[in-house]
């Protein structure tokens, strides 16, 4: 038996691909990769290096020199990786507000993408690899066998995002923004990275506003098996 050995998940932010792809990876052993942490490590890079954001091609030297490491997480702080650049470990650090506002600027350049997406692709190459982003199914892994698209209505993807803050940052802490705010920051950034979010033609597109995780991973789990020979 061997099922799909490439498998892309892709949808905007707060449609819940991490937390799917990472659960999925993990019951089918593969290795889970989030292309998303490959650009907020960059951002995270050129800002720490005080570098202007609009450049392209700086921003492109920067990548290609840029020793960015995705691995297994090794401490056990809620992480689902460990993110190093040049061996700095900054898992924690691309979540931050400088690094999400950035991060769709650095993104749009062309010239990272080139880079960005031959990387990923290498890192698929041996297969067994669960891959979660915006152009996975689409450029990155065009001949996946299986392609997923998850959506969800802008409400609901704040509505999970506020939550998750919430579960991090405590109820009470004043740095908490509002479920407002967090909602325009992810139209912002829907705006931004639309360009580059097309489902590709051949994937399952899942509407995921009423439905638990749990329900989600059993439908992709199904697609699994009915694509496993
Ligand atoms: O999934 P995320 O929020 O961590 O992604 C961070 C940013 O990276 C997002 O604003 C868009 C960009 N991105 C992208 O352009 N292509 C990908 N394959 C993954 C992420």
């Amino acid at each position: 038996m061997r099922g799909p050995q490439r498998i892309a998940i892709d949808g905007p932010a707060g449609s819940g691909k991490s937390t799917l792809g990472e659960r999925l990876a993990r019951r089918l052993g593969y290795l889970y990769v989030d292309t998303g942490a490959m650009y907020r490590a960059l951002t995270w890079l050129a800002l720490h290096e005080g570098m202007d954001i609009e450049e392209g091609p700086a921003l492109e030297a920067l990548a290609l020199r840029a020793e960015i490491s995705i691995s297994r997480p090794q401490i056990a702080d809620g992480r689902q990786y460990t993110v190093t650049v040049h061996g700095r470990d900054i898992t924690w650090d691309i979540r931050s507000a400088a690094v999400t506002n950035a991060v769709s600027t650095v993104s749009a350049h062309p010239q990272v993408r080139t880079i960005m997406r031959k990387q990923q692709h290498e890192m698929a190459r041996s297969g067994g690899v669960v891959m979660v982003g915006r152009d996975i199914g689409a450029v990155v892994l065009s001949d996946a066998e299986l392609k997923i698209y998850l959506t969800a209505s802008l409400e609901e993807r704040a509505r999970r995002r506020y939550t998750e803050l919430e579960e991090r940052m405590g109820v009470h802490n004043p740095a908490l923004p509002s479920i407002e705010a967090v909602m325009h920051d992810i139209e912002l950034r829907d705006s931004v990275d639309r360009e580059h979010m097309q489902p590709a033609r051949d994937a399952v597109i899942i509407e995921t506003d009423h439905l638990s995780v749990e329900q989600v991973l059993d439908v992709i789990y199904q697609y699994v098996e009915s694509r496993t020979l």
